[in-house]
């Protein structure tokens, strides 16, 4: 790979030994997958904050090199293990929160802004088409490439940081227009009307279509938490990193589909993947990924008045939070016995330690995530269904 005599210097350790070893991770990333050369990013989303995955190895391993380097770009962080500020209230282990605080505090150290969450262009970091980045939460990798037009590979965490430090990635994967072609189409049969039909029908493509880009057909106007929740279903059950849908994304026009191979999902696959759910919830979780204003509106809407029986957690950004308790939904969900809650998800905090064994939730990715990572069976619902559910 060509580097030019600032990366050579990088590599020299003439700007310290920890850049150094972290540019000789994206040296190796870029020799193992044939990049040409490094290009710069103007941002990067880290993943592995939570201290349920990263444990004891990974905060040594980050309160080690914490005082010694700062982050060239702006860096974001992904959801921690705990809601930084209710933990406590939620009945979190304190010996985890206070791990998962140490953890926080090393990224913040580095210069890495704790927005602790899965969302991060709905929170003001938004990048513009074409932009490369360096992002690793697999649901916003996915968002960034398929509906904003922005380029990132699907970063790890480690690669993710990486690039924090060193501002750049190597040129290789989605950053390359020619890989950003279709690779075979999905003839959508069915009619998906809510965030759970859109998360659904991305967690079928992803296990249908495994590793290659699709190109959807026969979806109309779908908003933008649908299209999050579409590309969390399918980046959870796959390693697809981009989707086009017909219409709607800004690069389905940029490439032929003649010859492409076809699938097609109709209503008979759905129903044969969900069969009959008879189990009831121990909670309601929603919010994966994390919950945009729109749909924490809908949630106080559709709890205004009630009083839940079980409880309902709706997850989200901490200035998602703020804004819903400023415009009066949090207040109504609390309400009606439910809870807002910010920095965590159900998928990366330590549900399981807290008792509960059956989720209900809406999310496609939850839908996969939560029986291996959280050992919680799922009820699989609409928002008003599952809300019905616990009324
Ligand atoms: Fe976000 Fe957690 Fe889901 S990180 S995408 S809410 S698994």
């Amino acid at each position: 790979m060509y580097l030019s005599r600032e990366e050579e210097r990088i590599l020299d350790g003439e700007y310290g030994e920890i850049k150094e070893r972290m540019f000789r991770i994206l040296v190796a990333i870029g020799d193992t997958f044939g990049a040409d050369r490094m290009i710069k990013v103007t941002s990067t989303q880290i993943s592995g904050v939570s201290y349920k995955s990263i444990g004891d190895f990974g905060l040594e391993f980050l309160e080690d090199i914490a005082g010694k380097v700062k982050v060239e770009v702006p860096s974001y962080l992904n959801p921690a293990g705990i809601d930084t500020r209710m933990w406590s209230k939620l009945g979190f282990p304190e010996d985890f929160a206070r791990k998962q605080m140490r953890i926080i505090m090393a990224f913040k150290k580095m210069g890495v802004y704790p927005t602790l969450t899965c969302t991060p262009y709905l929170i003001g970091n938004l990048p513009r088409y074409g932009e490369h980045l360096a992002w690793a939460e697999s649901s916003a990798v996915i968002f960034a490439n398929s509906v904003i037009g922005a380029r990132t590979n699907r970063e790890g965490g480690i690669s993710a940081l990486a690039s924090a430090i060193c501002g750049v990635t190597p040129n290789y994967g989605l950053h390359i227009k020619e890989n950003r072609k279709p690779e075979v189409i999905v003839e959508v049969k069915v009619k998906p009307s809510s965030i759970s039909d859109l998360g659904l029908l991305g967690y079928l493509i992803g296990r249908i279509v495994r590793n290659k880009i699709p190109y959807l057909r026969g979806l109309r106007s779908i908003d933008t938490d649908g299209l999050k929740a579409l590309g969390a279903g399918i980046s959870a059950t796959s390693s697809i990193a981009m989707y086009h849908i017909e219409g709607i994304t800004p690069e389905y026009r940029d490439f032929g589909i003649e010859g492409l191979e076809r699938i097609e999902i109709d209503e008979k696959i759905i129903s044969d993947e969900m069969g009959k759910q008879s189990l009831e919830p121990d909670a309601v979780m929603i919010g994966c990924p994390h919950a945009s204003i729109r749909e924490i509106r809908e949630v106080a809407r559709l709890v205004r008045g009630r009083k839940l029986r079980k409880p309902l957690w709706v997850f989200t950004s901490r200035f998602t939070k703020k804004l819903s308790a400023d415009l009066g939904y949090l207040k109504t969900i609390t309400n009606a016995g439910g809870r807002v809650i910010s920095d965590t998800c159900m998928v990366v905090s330590p549900i399981e330690e807290l008792g509960f064994r059956i989720i209900g939730t809406n999310s496609g990715k939850a839908l996969n995530y939560l029986p291996t990572l959280s050992k919680c069976e799922v009820v699989f619902g609409s928002l008003r269904e599952l809300i019905e559910m616990i009324s």
